[in-house]
C-alpha cells in the first residue's frame, strides 16, 4: 500500500500504475484467493490502475512457467516432444479464475498472463471480461512478431510449445527460442540450472468451447518475460 501511494505521488494521476499479485500460493496455508481480492480492493484504493495475476510462493518455478501448454497430438508428433508423450497437455491461461475474481470484485484493470497459446482462448478471454488485457512470454520469445502477426489476422495456435528450453538456458544465455537449435538440448542434458519441481496441479476452470476464430485485438497483447 505504502508502495503503491508513494509510486503514485511520485509520477502523478495521469500515468497508469500497475502491479503483478501473486493471488494464491501454491503451498498449503499460504495465500488465499479471498485475501488476494481484498488486497486488491486496497491497492485500487491507493491508486493503482491495473493488476496482473500470477501464485505468489510456489514450489517450482513449473508451477507458473508449466511446461506444454495446449500442445496437442499433432505438435508434438512435429517438434518430436518425447517429454510431451509423458505428460499431460497442460491448461490453457491457468490464471484465468484468478483474474475472474479480481475483476468480479474491483474497477481495476486486469492482465492475464500464463497459458495463453489460441487465439480462440484470447478471443474467449476478453470476450468474457474475464480479463481487460493479455500477456504473453514465451510466445514472444518464440515469435518476437507475434503482436503483428495477431493485429493482421492471424488464428490458430501459437508457435511455442512450452518445452521451456529457454528457462533453461535462462541467466546462462541469450534470452531466444532454443527449440530449433542445435545447442538446444546441450543445457537440460548437462543438468544447467533446470527448475526441479512437480509439476502444478490443475487450477480450476478451463476455456469454453469457442466455434468461431476471430482476430485478436493486437492493443490488449503485451509481450513479456
Ligand atoms: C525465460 C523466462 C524468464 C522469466 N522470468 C520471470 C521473472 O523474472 N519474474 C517473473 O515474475 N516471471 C518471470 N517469468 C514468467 C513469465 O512472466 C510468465 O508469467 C510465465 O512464463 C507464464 O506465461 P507464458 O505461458 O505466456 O510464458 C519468466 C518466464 C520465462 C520463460
Ligand atoms: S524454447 Fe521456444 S518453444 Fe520452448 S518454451 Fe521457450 S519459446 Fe517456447
Amino acid at each position: 500500500m505504502a508502495v503503491v501511494e508513494a509510486v503514485r505521488a511520485a509520477v502523478g494521476a495521469d500515468m497508469p500504475l500497475t502491479a503483478r499479485i501473486g493471488v494464491e500460493d501454491s503451498l498449503p496455508n499460504g495465500v488465499s484467493r479471498e485475501e488476494s481480492v481484498e488486497r486488491a480492493r486496497l491497492l485500487e484504493t491507493a491508486g493503482i490502475d491495473g493488476l496482473e495475476t500470477t501464485y505468489g510462493i510456489m514450489r517450482s518455478y513449473l508451477e507458473n512457467i508449466r511446461p506444454y501448454v495446449a500442445v496437442g497430438a499433432r505438435q508434438t508428433a512435429s517438434e518430436l516432444l518425447v517429454q510431451r508423450v509423458l505428460k499431460p497437455r497442460g491448461a490453457e491461461a491457468y490464471y484465468r479464475p484468478f483474474a475472474r475474481a479480481i475483476k468480479e470484485a474491483t474497477g481495476v484493470l486486469v492482465i492475464l498472463v500464463g497459458g495463453i497459446r489460441t487465439t480462440d482462448a484470447m478471443n474467449d478471454i476478453i470476450g468474457s471480461g474475464d480479463a481487460d488485457f493479455l500477456a504473453m512470454a514465451r510466445p514472444f520469445i518464440r515469435e518476437p512478431d507475434l503482436g503483428n502477426k495477431l493485429a493482421a489476422g492471424r488464428t490458430g495456435m501459437v508457435e511455442c510449445v512450452s518445452c521451456n528450453m529457454c528457462l533453461a538456458h535462462d541467466g546462462y544465455d541469450a534470452l531466444q527460442c532454443w527449440r530449433k537449435s542445435p545447442r538446444s538440448v546441450a543445457r537440460p542434458l548437462a543438468g544447467h540450472h533446470w527448475r526441479t519441481g512437480e509439476d502444478a496441479d490443475a487450477v480450476e476452470g478451463g476455456l469454453a468451447p469457442q466455434a468461431r476464430l476471430e482476430p485478436v485485438p493486437s492493443r490488449a497483447v503485451q509481450a513479456q518475460v
